[in-house]
């Protein structure tokens, strides 16, 4: 898979992505936003195991942000199963020497649209931790809708905060 964003892909992780995956991904201002599954330290060795799982995925879910050929973010769904089949959480995030270009709000649009287009979802949501109002302000430039708060949901590094739900549906 690979779409053209601009100067920006979304694109397979290969071979070869470990050491900038790694460099990009060590930060702890974006590990503190993303499920504790994103470790902090996050090391080659981490980069090696995302990647292996990524590639080896079916349907492959999870892709790379790149710029010039080399990555500096990620964006995946993880597909709902049950009575939420047709439901898909995204997650995305950047290196921070990437942030404010409009990167992610390209990535989240040109994501929303394939996932649409490849499977059969009708509702795409996102979870935002309270402290993040930039990544509300990326979904709601996407098209994403406020749906709610879910309140005291999230336990990250030892503090209790609510998150904000966030949701598109297919149209
Ligand atoms: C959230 C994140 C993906 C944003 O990426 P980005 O490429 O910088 O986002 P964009 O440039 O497309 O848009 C950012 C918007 O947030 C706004 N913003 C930035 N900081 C803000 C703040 N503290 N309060 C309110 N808005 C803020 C920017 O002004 C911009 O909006 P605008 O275009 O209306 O001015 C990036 O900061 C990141 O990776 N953070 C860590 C991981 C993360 O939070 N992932 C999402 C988990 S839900």
């Amino acid at each position: 898979m690979q779409i053209d964003i601009g100067p920006w892909q979304i694109r397979n992780y290969r071979a070869g992505d470990e050491e900038a995956l790694a460099r990009n991904a060590d930060n702890r201002n974006v590990s503190r936003n993303m499920r504790d599954a994103f470790p902090y330290p996050y090391r080659l060795s981490d980069a090696r195991e995302w990647i292996e799982f990524a590639t080896s995925q079916s349907p492959q879910t999870n892709f790379a942000i790149a710029a010039d050929g080399e990555v500096i973010g990620g964006i995946g769904l993880v597909l709902q199963s049950d009575v939420n089949r047709r439901s898909a959480e995204i997650g995305y995030w950047l290196g921070e020497p990437h942030w404010g270009q409009g990167i992610a709000t390209a990535a989240l649009r040109a994501m929303t649209e394939w996932a649409f287009a490849e499977f059969d979802l009708v509702r795409i949501y996102a979870e935002v931790f309270e402290w993040n109002p930039a990544s509300g302000r990326v979904l709601e430039k996407a098209g994403y809708q406020l749906e709610g708060r879910l309140r005291q949901s999230i336990t990250k590094e030892d503090q209790t905060i609510d998150a904000l739900l966030y949701a598109t549906i297919r149209e």
